[in-house]
């Protein structure tokens, strides 16, 4: 079986929507590239830095392998895919709160989180998603998507979009498309970076950066049933 049927059947059994299986064809810049299968002996062991509501997580530079690993969007989602993890969604303020706390209390000057803009293969003909740099915007790990961009999320006390950045107006803002035509389809908290403290900001997903991990129910629930036994 290919690395693509391979993929294509796990995404089947996990019920994917049509366009998250598009997600797994090649992305455009750099062909012959994929989500990662998750490995059941690296999901049993792994690194479990903080807990939350059921949920394990952990940052890349608190680990020794991973210290000064700076990865781009899909490499990052690979490495905690392989973990039975995905990059970090921050569904809840207080979720939120937690990712923001890590960043500031360790000085970290930026992370990836599982957000992306809904502009690939799959996503064209959801007018429930225009404007996309209002609508447009789901957390990859699950596929939930984000409250528009320009208000202040249901249950929420603060819009976690940077009010400014490369071109001084509320994120996304998708700047780097004015600078070389390259999208801003990632979601990245940066910290401090546009003197707009600990903030979200949709930035291209080539650019390289460490990475918080969180657990995948849908890989652990895949592993549970194909291992019989296993620990997780
Ligand atoms: C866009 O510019 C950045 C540097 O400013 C560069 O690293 C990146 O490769 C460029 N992207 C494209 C698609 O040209
Ligand atoms: C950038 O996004 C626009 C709108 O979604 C799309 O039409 C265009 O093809 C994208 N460009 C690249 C280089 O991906």
């Amino acid at each position: 079986m290919s690395l693509l049927s391979a993929c294509l059947v796990l995404a089947a059994i996990l019920g994917l929507t049509s366009a998250a299986i598009n997600e797994i064809r090649p992305a455009a810049q750099k062909p012959g590239r994929f989500l990662s299968l998750p490995q059941p002996q690296k999901c049993a062991n792994r690194p479990k830095e903080f807990n939350y509501r059921g949920h394990n997580y952990f940052f890349s530079g608190h680990l020794p392998q991973f210290r000064n690993t700076r990865l781009d969007w899909l490499d990052a989602r690979n490495i905690c895919r392989e973990f039975c993890m995905d990059l970090v969604s921050m569904e809840t303020q207080e979720e939120n709160n937690l990712v923001f706390r890590l960043i500031q209390q360790n000085d970290v000057p930026y992370i990836w989180t599982s957000g992306r803009l809904c502009d690939f293969k799959g996503c064209e003909n959801r007018r429930d998603l225009e404007p996309k740099s209002l609508y447009g915007w789901f957390w990859s790990a699950n596929r939930v998507k984000m409250a528009p961009t320009n208000q202040v999320p249901a249950g929420w006390g603060y819009n976690p979009w940077s009010q400014t950045g490369h071109k001084k107006v509320r994120q996304p803002d998708n700047a780097e498309f004015d600078i070389n035509g390259t999208n801003e389809s990632c979601l990245s908290v940066l910290n401090n970076v546009y003197n707009d403290g600990i903030a979200w900001h949709d930035v291209a997903c080539y650019h390289e950066k460490p990475f918080i991990c969180e657990d995948s129910e849908e890989l652990l629930n895949y592993v549970a049933s194909t291992n019989r036994g296993i620990r997780l």
